[in-house]
């Protein structure tokens, strides 16, 4: 399996190289960046403000949430002797689905979410978000822009816990870094595509468009999963702008697979369980929280959830994907990524 995966990354790697030879023309780049996303009609029409955002868990989304969950169907238990070989442990769903709709604070939590300084702006027809957090300096100490991008089964929550530490100022040090955390199109608060085609190459032209908007010609970046090969692109679409590149996510190096395969494929119809039944969300997103973070956690009836998260922090990702019913706009950019479009011929 792991060989199988390290030749398909090695693939990945050769196309994308390929793909850099034939298509990356002035024109091609230039092209990117013009692409329209949203709805036909409106290209005139759109602002290009900068308007602050603050995440709200309504009422009705709430009320509506626990109903869901209450009335959840009684799940298949799992076979004998089997932890998370088969996917998400069904044993611990009650426990989660119970955490969710009674003891996860959505007041206190919403706050969580809130405390950095969120904004909205229109890039290329859609409505993108993003936290800005510049740091604390005396006039005369260079700020650094950087870009951040979270991937999948994320969300800009990812980030929260770095923010304070990456934007706190170090004197000796003599500069310090500002963070640009936008949602990717199609995920948390940002708008998905009207049309087909917004895959990692085409959202490396709308973030660094988000860039341009807050005045930063050039600027470093950080991805991990989606936001890696997502800032791979960046890199090689505007190496004149990019003044470096971090990465969690060198290789690809998934743990299971099967995911990809139907999220790449048919992610309309997965959408619907997915946006029906928040224990179908929390499944199939925590199932890949685990089976991503350690190997060894597939051989756990619990996954390992607990070991690495505090609850509240794996359900306020789901949340990202909740609220405004973002699940398929976002696994939507595996079929628009793994394709022979963006990987040649
Ligand atoms: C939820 O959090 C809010 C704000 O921190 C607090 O006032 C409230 O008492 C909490 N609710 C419960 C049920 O703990």
């Amino acid at each position: 399996m792991s060989k199988m995966l390290f030749v398909l990354s090695a693939f990945v790697g050769l196309v994308l190289a390929s793909t850099d030879k034939e298509l990356l023309t002035p024109e091609f780049v230039d092209g990117l960046s013009k692409i329209w996303w949203g709805p036909l009609g409106e290209e005139d029409k759109v602002s290009t403000d900068i308007r602050p955002f603050e995440i709200k868990f309504t009422n009705e989304m709430i009320t509506d949430l626990r109903y869901r969950i209450n009335n959840r169907r009684k799940v298949t238990p799992p076979l004998e002797g089997i932890a998370f070989q088969y996917g998400f442990n069904t044993d611990n769903l009650d426990y989660w689905m119970d955490f969710w709709a009674n003891k996860y604070n959505f007041t206190e939590r919403e706050a969580y979410l809130n405390q950095y300084p969120q904004f909205k702006t229109n890039i290329q027809g859609l409505d993108i978000h993003f936290i800005r957090v510049k740091p604390e300096v005396p006039e005369d100490v260079d700020v650094l822009p950087l870009l951040m991008l979270h991937g999948w089964p994320g969300s800009v929550r990812e980030f929260y816990e770095t923010i304070p530490i990456i934007t706190k100022y170090c004197e000796h040090n003599g500069f310090a870094v500002e963070v640009i955390v936008p949602s990717l199109p199609g995920f948390g608060f940002s708008d998905g595509a009207t049309r087909p085609g917004l895959g990692e190459i085409e959202m490396a032209a709308v973030l660094r468009n988000l860039m341009r908007r807050l005045g930063f010609e050039k600027f470093y970046c950080q991805g991990g999963d989606f936001g890696a090969l997502i800032a791979n692109n960046m890199v090689t679409l505007y190496p004149e702008e990019i003044l470096g590149y971090h990465t969690n996510f060198p290789v690809s190096l998934a743990p299971e697979m099967g995911y990809l395969h139907m999220q790449a494929t048919k992610p309309d119809t997965l959408g619907i369980a997915m946006s029906d039944s928040p224990m179908a969300l929390f499944a199939w997103l925590m199932q890949a929280v685990s089976g991503g973070s350690r190997r060894s956690y597939k051989y756990r009836a619990d996954g390992g959830l607990h070991d690495l998260y505090n609850p509240e922090s794996l359900i306020d990702d789901v949340m990202f994907y909740w609220t405004e019913n973002k699940f398929t706009s976002a696994v939507r950019l595996y079929a628009e990524s793994f394709n022979m479009r963006t990987f040649g011929t």
